[in-house]
């Protein structure tokens, strides 16, 4: 038993239709024995996080409420996490035993969702800090050292964050790749059923071409489950409350802003700062 399932073309060649949909519970297993480990982890054996101060950062003058996510980006936050829901949903229920007609919904969310990662990708582009989710030269400097810690090698404390700690600039560039492999090929897969955009055509490719796409979008689909369950696991610990409160209500109380991140990585607009302006999705 491989990871894809095969079959004979009308050329009499071999050629893949998709993955194996025991993938999915791979996936579904991989994301919750992820957040076991971790919460175990967290419990039990990680101490209090060190991180070095910044005195300085005393004497800045904060509004009661930091500014974290403009209303734009919130509103593209949700839209797209709904629309991932329903074609989560819609893709695998019928595979795991759940009949429904499942190709409309299917199509109609990733439509919604291609069209809102299009104006995110603009939005990011020409409106928000574009940079603020890349890792950068300080997150490696600061990954070196909590490594160096952690294995009792060195005492340097890393600094604290700037918008984005490392682990979710990672995180976004793995849900990038999955998103763009998943609505690329969605695209061409709308050819094989029936839309509202474009006439049926199955023949655009060979069975071979096809059969790569099938499995490509299949992959990145599975792996968007396991992405999707660490993502809210996240979202719902106790310490980053706060985080996905701000995902809603736009703002975080000044008292999170100052313990987690460090003013100078990540500027708040208006401030008498010498730094450019930052603000955010
Ligand atoms: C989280 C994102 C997505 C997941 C998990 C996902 C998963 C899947 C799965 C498992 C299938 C069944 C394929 C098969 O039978 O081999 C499928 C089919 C399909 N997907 Fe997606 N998909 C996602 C996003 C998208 C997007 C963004 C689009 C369009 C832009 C799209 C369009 C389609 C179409 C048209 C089919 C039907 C193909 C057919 O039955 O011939 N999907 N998807």
């Amino acid at each position: 038993m491989g990871i894809l399932e095969w079959a004979t073309s009308p050329l009499g060649q071999r050629v893949p239709i998709h993955i194996e949909w025991f993938l999915i519970w791979v996936a579904l297993i991989g994301g919750l024995v992820f957040l076991i480990v971790h919460a175990i982890y967290v419990r039990y054996f990680s101490g209090e996080p060190e991180v070095a101060s910044d005195p300085s950062t005393a004497a800045l003058k904060l509004p009661a409420r930091i500014p974290r996510h403009s209303l734009a980006a919130r509103l593209f936050h949700w839209i797209m996490a709904a629309a991932m829901f329903v074609l989560l949903f819609t893709a695998f229920l019928p595979k795991i035993g759940v009949e429904f007609n499942w190709i409309t919904y299917h199509w109609i969310a990733g439509t919604v969702l291609a069209i809102s990662i299009l104006f995110h990708i603009v939005h990011a582009t020409f409106y928000l800090d574009f940079w603020s989710i890349w890792p950068d030269r300080s997150d490696l400097e600061d990954a070196s050292k909590r490594i160096r810690r952690f294995l009792g090698q060195s005492k340097d404390s890393p600094r604290k964050f700037a918008k984005y700690p490392l682990e979710n600039k990672l995180y976004h560039g793995v849900v990038m790749l999955s998103g763009l492999a998943v609505i690329g090929t969605g695209i061409f897969m709308m050819f094989r059923v029936r839309t509202i955009f474009f006439p049926r055509n199955p023949y655009l490719f060979s069975d071979m071409t096809w059969g790569m796409i099938y499995v490509l979008h299949g992959l990145a689909g599975v792996g968007l489950i396991t992405l999707t369950i660490v993502h809210v696991y996240f979202a719902i610990r106790p310490e980053k409350l706060p985080i996905t409160a701000s995902m809603i209500v736009g703002s975080m109380s000044r008292e999170f802003y100052l313990k987690e991140h460090d003013p100078n990585r990540w500027v708040i607009k208006g401030l008498s700062h010498h730094r450019s302006t930052a603000d955010g999705d």
